[in-house]
Order: C-alpha cells, then sequence, then structure tokens
C-alpha cells in the first residue's frame, strides 16, 4: 500500500477547517495524513478536538515534513509565515494558498522560489461540499501537481481552472457571491412574508428555488436565458414578474455588485 502523502494546513479556521473536514470525509482521505497549525494554543487544541488531527503551533515542524503546504490565514500572515520558514521549504513540496489578493508571484517570492505554487480560490459553501473552486497554476507547477488541487477540492464542491489574471473577479463573483446570494433569498422570503406565508416556510420556498433553478443549470447545461423562457407563458404570472424585476433594474444592479467587490479584491491586491 503506498504511503499517504502529509498535507499540513497552516490556519485550522474556517476554510481550512473545511477543506481538512472534506477531506478526511472523502474517499481521498486515505491517501492523506492530515495535521494542521494555528497562531493560538487555544485554537489548536479546539482543531484537534473537533478534527482529531495533530494540530500545533509550530509552523516549521509542520511545514518540514509535509508533501504539501495549504496555507489558510488570513492574506496578511501568509507573508511572514512564508518568509519565516524560507529556508527550510524544499522544490519537491507543493504550496497551495486559498489566501484572498495574493498572487503566485509574492507567494514564490515569499516562499523562496523553490515550491511548486497553486492559488486558489473557494468559497464558504465549501463547508457543506457545496462550493465552488477556482484554481490557477504558480510557478514550478507541473500537469500533475494542479490535477492533484483539483481532486482535492472536488472532494469540496465543482472547481474551474483560470487564469490568474481573473482571479479579482472570481472573488467578487463565487467568493462575495454566497453573500449575494443570501441577500436575494431574504427579499424573496420578505416578498413571502407579504403575501402571508409564514417567515420559516417562505424561506424554505425561496432557498429551495433558489438551489433548484442553480441545479437545473448546472445539471442541463443549457443557457439561463432559456430556462427562464421555458417557465414563462404567454400572459402568464412569471411575465408580470419579470417585468417588475427588469424596472428595477436586477441584472445591472446584480452586475454591479459584482464589479464593486471585483474593484475591491483588484485594490486589495495591490495594498498587500
Ligand atoms: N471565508 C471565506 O469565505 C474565504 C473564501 C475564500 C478564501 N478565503 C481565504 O481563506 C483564508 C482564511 O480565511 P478564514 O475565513 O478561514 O479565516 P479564519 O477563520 O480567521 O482562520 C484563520 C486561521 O489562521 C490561523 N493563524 C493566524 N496566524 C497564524 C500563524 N501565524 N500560524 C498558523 N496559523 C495562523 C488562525 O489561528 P488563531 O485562531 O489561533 O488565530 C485561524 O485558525 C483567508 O486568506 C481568506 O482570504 C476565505
Amino acid at each position: 500500500m503506498m504511503k499517504p502523502k502529509k498535507i499540513c494546513i497552516i490556519g485550522l479556521g474556517k476554510m481550512g477547517e473545511a477543506i481538512a473536514t472534506g477531506l478526511m470525509d472523502s474517499e481521498l482521505g486515505h491517501a492523506y495524513s492530515i495535521t494542521g497549525t494555528t497562531r493560538t494554543q487555544a485554537s489548536a487544541d479546539e482543531a484537534k478536538a473537533t478534527l482529531q488531527i495533530e494540530c500545533g503551533t509550530d509552523n516549521t515542524s509542520a511545514m518540514k515534513n509535509a508533501d504539501l503546504i495549504l496555507i489558510a490565514v488570513k492574506p496578511h500572515q501568509a507573508e511572514t509565515i512564508l518568509k519565516e520558514n524560507q529556508s527550510i521549504l524544499k522544490k519537491e513540496q507543493v504550496i497551495i494558498s486559498i489566501c484572498a489578493a495574493v498572487t503566485t508571484e509574492q507567494l514564490s517570492t515569499w516562499a523562496g522560489a523553490k515550491p511548486a505554487i497553486i492559488r486558489a480560490m473557494p468559497n464558504t459553501p465549501c463547508l457543506i461540499k457545496s462550493g465552488v473552486t477556482a484554481l490557477c497554476r504558480g510557478p514550478r507547477c507541473s500537469d500533475a501537481q494542479l490535477a492533484e488541487a483539483e481532486k482535492i477540492f472536488g472532494e469540496l464542491g465543482l472547481v474551474t481552472v483560470l487564469e490568474e489574471s481573473l482571479f479579482d473577479g472570481v472573488t467578487g463573483l463565487s467568493g462575495c457571491g454566497p453573500a449575494f446570494m443570501y441577500l436575494i433569498i431574504e427579499a424573496l422570503s420578505e416578498a413571502g412574508v407579504k403575501v402571508g406565508i409564514s417567515r420559516k416556510q417562505a424561506t424554505l420556498l425561496a432557498a429551495q428555488t433558489m438551489l433548484g433553478a442553480a441545479k437545473m443549470v448546472l445539471d442541463r447545461g443549457e443557457h439561463p436565458a432559456s430556462l427562464k423562457d421555458e417557465v414563462t407563458t404567454p400572459a402568464g404570472c412569471t411575465i408580470d414578474g419579470l417585468m417588475a424585476l427588469e424596472e428595477g433594474k436586477l441584472r445591472v444592479t446584480l452586475i454591479k455588485g459584482v464589479l464593486a467587490a471585483t474593484k475591491r479584491s483588484k485594490r486589495m491586491a495591490k495594498e498587500s
């Protein structure tokens, strides 16, 4: 039997824990031995108890023996951690960073230009294995290393490989997107309350409608506009609803929301 590969997750916070849990619960679980670190001992103890894995606060010893190092700390913490450990990082290792607004070039410089670099942008539904992750290849990353990252994040939802120049857009669309969707669900649920449905039932109707519509788009692979046309009976109710939404400029408002978040991500990248 092949020896499991060692993955060390630097930063077992919200996203780090989600990735660890997703991997351990998956068929890939047996192929990896997962350890992690946090900044404080209290968080390490908590992660250890929740995940039942080795977890401490010593990044150096955790990174030293790892085949794959996943950086899941806040963006400003990544620079210090990589620079402090530059001398122990090796060319056989792979670093995958999920830090928003941190480029593969920055990661490569901070890590000392030896390990292979991959950048990932997952989103919070990864916590329930319904996320979407964009990946891009950084310096020294081979096809096999990128394919392995695709498999790992594939355990947490869908994966797509994109050029790094599009990553601020990915942050604006799927990174921040869950918040936009919550807002829409909340608004639809308010509408349900307005027409006399209980809040609980209105939220259920709204959320499952969004989930179902999203599944139709993904499973059928059809253009959303043609699916919309299918539901829109001539002189029916849907067309009246759509007209009101167009009047309220729903489309352009959503586009502007994504553009504003993308712009902010670009600014953050410049500041880091
Ligand atoms: N949340 C999202 O929706 C999302 C989506 C995509 C990407 N990301 C990216 O994912 C990263 C993590 O986000 P998060 O929401 O998971 O953050 P979080 O919940 O605050 O977790 C951060 C973790 O990093 C640990 N940490 C801080 N400094 C450390 C150090 N020097 N050594 C080892 N561990 C250290 C913290 O430990 P302590 O608890 O001890 O401080 C904590 O466990 C960010 O870079 C973010 O841009 C987040």
